[in-house]
């Protein structure tokens, strides 16, 4: 009997080694003991003219009230319905793993971010810690946004206290099992400073500029949330919602991309909505935001994506969707790659 405990012994410490090796090698701690995180400064940022217009030009034209705010998307410059900026949403995109509820991140003390510090905020921003130390889901873009300099990061939280505080509650965002666990192994503390962007080319304003307005999050298309290798800036992945049902497109420089456009052709798609005064944009792409952008601004995003790697990948909206076995995804022209 005694020698038999003992090999039931041995057999449960085996099988406990052979799991806790499998889970480091594999998923990792993190979806069991919570995400990692760096503890709260008492840091603050001072209020100044410069960073509040600096902050304002960010947060309104790289999107942050598409998703913290009411639209009518039905609309092709899907319009912030009044009152709403900052307030929080249900956004509408379909096929989320659960109900995922961008908050309410305006002053109001209550149900905003009123009480919230600046280093709470900053780490939401740029680490996808929530102000209540819990893992967020990354439909908000913080891993685009820990590329936000610490400068441009005081701005945009000098700007989100200025706005009008709006008294909503928020019902919480609640992700399906497994994803809920596995999330938390994404937020990765920032212990560095990030420095200023390199604005001395057109071509490094512009990566800066498309980094952190999240371009890739729809022009690259994933699987299981994970931006698919190959396929950087080559389109495809179909956004549906109120707005329709559309893919993004292919905007590399590859002929099946957008090789046609110039300098000039770029800044009218985005300040208008439509290509070549034909063909409307939808307005799941935020070209009614980025009409805002300097010219200057808009010119250096148009250089980078001039040097992207050419990826060749048909996507056209215009044609019947069809599978596409390069994505996954069903798209116009899918059949042809
Ligand atoms: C594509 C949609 C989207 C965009 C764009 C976006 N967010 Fe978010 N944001 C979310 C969602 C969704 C959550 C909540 C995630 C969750 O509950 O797990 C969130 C959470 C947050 C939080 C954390 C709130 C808390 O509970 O601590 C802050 C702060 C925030 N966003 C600020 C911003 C700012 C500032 C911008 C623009 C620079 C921005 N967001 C852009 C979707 C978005
Ligand atoms: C929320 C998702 C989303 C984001 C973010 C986004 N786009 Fe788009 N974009 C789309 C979709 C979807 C289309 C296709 C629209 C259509 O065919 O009606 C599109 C179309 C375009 C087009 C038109 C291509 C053509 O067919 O002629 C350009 C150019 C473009 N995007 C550039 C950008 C740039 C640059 C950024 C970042 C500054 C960006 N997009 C951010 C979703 C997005």
């Amino acid at each position: 009997m005694k020698r038999f405990s003992k090999v039931v012994g041995i057999v449960i410490v085996v099988v406990v080694l052979v799991l806790a090796t499998a889970i480091t090698l594999t998923i990792g701690w993190r979806p069991f003991i919570g995400p990692k995180a760096r503890p709260l400064s008492d840091r603050t940022f001072e209020r100044t003219p410069q960073r509040l217009e600096r902050g304002r030009y960010l947060a309104e034209n790289f999107g942050c009230f598409d998703c913290h705010g009411e639209h009518d998307w039905t609309q092709h410059d899907a319009p912030l319905l009044p009152g709403t900026k900052g307030a929080g949403a249900n956004f509408p995109l379909e096929g989320l793993p659960g109900r995922v509820f961008p908050p309410n991140i305006t002053p109001d003390p209550e149900t905003g971010a009123g009480t919230w510090t600046d280093d709470q905020l900053a780490r939401a921003i740029r680490e996808g810690i929530g102000h209540d130390g819990r893992a967020l889901f990354s439909l908000m873009p913080y891993q685009d946004f820990r590329h936000i300099s610490d400068e441009d990061l005081a701005s945009v939280i000098v700007y989100l206290r200025s706005i009008p505080p709006v008294r909503k509650t928020v019902p919480k965002t609640e992700i399906i099992f497994p994803v809920k666990y596995l999330m938390r192994s994404d937020p990765q503390p920032i212990t560095e400073p990030v420095p200023p962007p390199d604005l001395s080319t057109p071509v490094s304003r512009g990566k800066y500029l498309v980094t952190i307005a999240g371009c890739a999050g729809c022009h690259t298309p994933q699987k299981n949330g994970k931006p698919i290798p190959g396929l950087e800036f080559a389109g495809g992945f179909v956004l549906k919602g109120p707005w329709g049902t559309v893919a993004s497109a292919n905007i590399t420089p590859d002929p099946s991309g957008i090789p046609y456009y110039d300098e000039d052709m770029f800044l009218e798609t985005l300040r208008t909505g439509f290509v070549k005064q034909a063909r409307k944009i939808n307005q799941i792409m935020a070209w009614y935001n980025y009409r805002h952008l300097a010219d200057e601004d808009l010119k250096a995003v148009f250089a980078y994506l001039r040097t992207l790697k050419p990826v060749k990948h048909r996507v056209d909206n215009t044609e019947p969707p069809t599978f596409c076995k390069r994505c996954g995804f069903t798209h116009g022209l899918g059949d042809q790659n």
